[in-house]
């Protein structure tokens, strides 16, 4: 059969780009840059106005790259809200091209969302109106159009949001932007000889993987640290690459939060593992290191993505305390039945979901507003084995219940709005939706969501 044939030819020459692709290691040249907050635009109102435009950034030394972003030339600033925030954003298209501003995290209505549907012509904009009614947490924002999704997060339309609440401010983390809660935006670039991003060139169907690693838009990052606990929001921002972080010592750190908000209590780890878009807050405790400390964050495969330069200064003596969040996985939630199935197939531009390549005229869910269900997805392995699949979904945080019917690890067990999915794996999700709209779900390997690798779910 002649679909099975093209599979096999486009499989023949496929290979794992994590493998064949090796990251540099930071020189640790640049001090690393830290997102500006973004200030309301006036003092009563909690309204913001966030621009997608095109610009030049001196990423090397003397030269200018052609690159995109919001209110600035690359990446975006941090939007800072707070739990009851009733907020407005003012989001302006300046690009040459349709974009729309996706909130990647955010439970809001399925109008504010930001997916392919809305579109924003060049020179249109549009205001959204939405109440913050989530924990705190570390979520995203970034593009969404229909097919060119990945390209325009590749040329650095990508931005954070941070979500406090009184729980958060109560806890005695540390909190203090830029100096000990520092944001980690990993993306994986590749230049070409005119150090131009240059996407077409780069492209790859498997999801564009670069030997060039920048944190928050910074070429060789270091970072200065006091010697204290520092809390690292890491954010896999990057196309299809998927990292494991550790530190070149092999010294353990705290994991925190998750995608959604804060995990039960703090769990040790050695390292952790991101797939695109995925989230986690970790805390490194740098009391018990000194200058004369060759320490950094690694990749597994050795590569340094972020070397530590300690300062000699003590910093804040902040006490991560044992309990942190109270998330529950209840009984019913977990004695529900399965009543959506999603099934996730396929490689290069021969990906589905459920043998359906996305169509924005197909709903393909429909959920009540407000009541659980539980969704099993499935990674169907093809003859070359599959490969692993970071699935996400819109406008809700959900619950890990099992993965190949075992509770998911420590770490896993807070709110998430993506997953990593193994081939051959079989993950299970409690999920609700606060608010009405159709919402996307998706693969997250930016190129695999281009490739159709969508659905839609219509929330009524
Ligand atoms: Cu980061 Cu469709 O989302
Ligand atoms: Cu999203
Ligand atoms: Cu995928």
């Amino acid at each position: 059969n002649q679909h099975m044939e093209e599979m096999h030819d486009m499989m023949e020459g496929h290979m794992s780009h994590d493998e064949v692709v090796p990251l540099n290691d930071s020189t640790g040249e640049n001090e690393l840059k830290i997102p500006a907050m973004l200030e309301p635009d006036n003092e009563e109102g909690i309204v913001y106005t966030v621009k997608a435009q095109k610009g030049q950034t001196e990423i090397f030394n003397g030269i200018e790259t052609n690159t995109y972003g919001y209110n600035g030339s690359f990446l975006g600033p941090m939007l800072h809200f707070e739990k009851g925030d009733k907020v407005k954003i003012r989001t302006i298209n300046e690009l040459d091209e349709e974009t729309t501003f996706h909130w990647h995290g955010l439970e809001v209505s399925g109008e504010a969302d930001g997916g392919p549907h809305d579109a924003l012509q060049p020179g249109e904009e549009k205001v959204i109106e939405f109440e913050v009614t989530q924990e705190a947490s570390t979520l995203w924002f970034h593009p969404h159009p229909h097919g060119k999704t990945a390209e325009q997060v590749y040329n650095g339309l990508a931005g954070l949001i941070y979500i406090e609440d009184d729980n958060s401010k109560s806890l005695g983390l540390p909190n203090d932007y830029g100096k000990n809660d520092i944001p980690l935006i990993f993306q994986d670039r590749i230049f070409d000889d005119k150090h131009e991003l240059n996407y077409n060139a780069a492209m790859n169907d498997d999801g564009t993987v670069g030997e060039t690693l920048l944190i928050n838009g910074t070429l060789n990052p270091k970072l200065t640290v006091n010697q204290e606990k520092v809390r690292l929001r890491l954010l896999n921002g990057s196309n299809a690459r998927n990292y494991t972080f550790k530190l070149n010592t092999g010294d353990s750190f705290v994991q925190i939060a998750t995608d959604g908000g804060f995990l039960n209590a703090p769990v040790t780890l050695n390292e952790v593992t991101l797939t695109p878009s995925e989230r986690a807050e970790i805390i490194i405790d740098f009391s018990q290191f000194n200058a004369e400390n060759d320490l950094a964050l690694i990749n597994e495969d050795g590569y340094v993505l972020l070397p530590f330069e300690i300062s000699d200064q003590n910093g804040v003596n902040s006490e991560i305390p044992g309990e942190l969040n109270d998330f529950t996985l209840t009984e019913e939630e977990k004695n529900l039945p399965v009543t959506k199935k999603v099934e996730l197939f396929g490689m290069m531009d021969m990906v589905e979901i459920n043998g359906k390549k996305f169509d924005p005229e197909r709903i393909d869910f429909t959920q009540q507003q407000g009541v659980t269900e539980v969704w099993e997805i499935y990674n169907k392995p093809d003859m070359m084995g599959g490969m692993i699949h970071p699935f996400h979904v819109h406008g809700a945080q959900f619950k890990i219940i099992s993965r190949d019917g075992e509770a998911p690890p420590q770490n896993e067990r807070g709110w998430k709005d993506s997953f990593s999915i193994k081939p051959d794996e079989t993950v299970k999700i409690a999920i609700q939706f606060k608010h009405k709209g159709v919402y996307m779900f998706h693969c997250h390997i930016l190129e695999h969501e281009d490739n159709g690798m969508m659905g839609q779910v219509k929330v009524e």
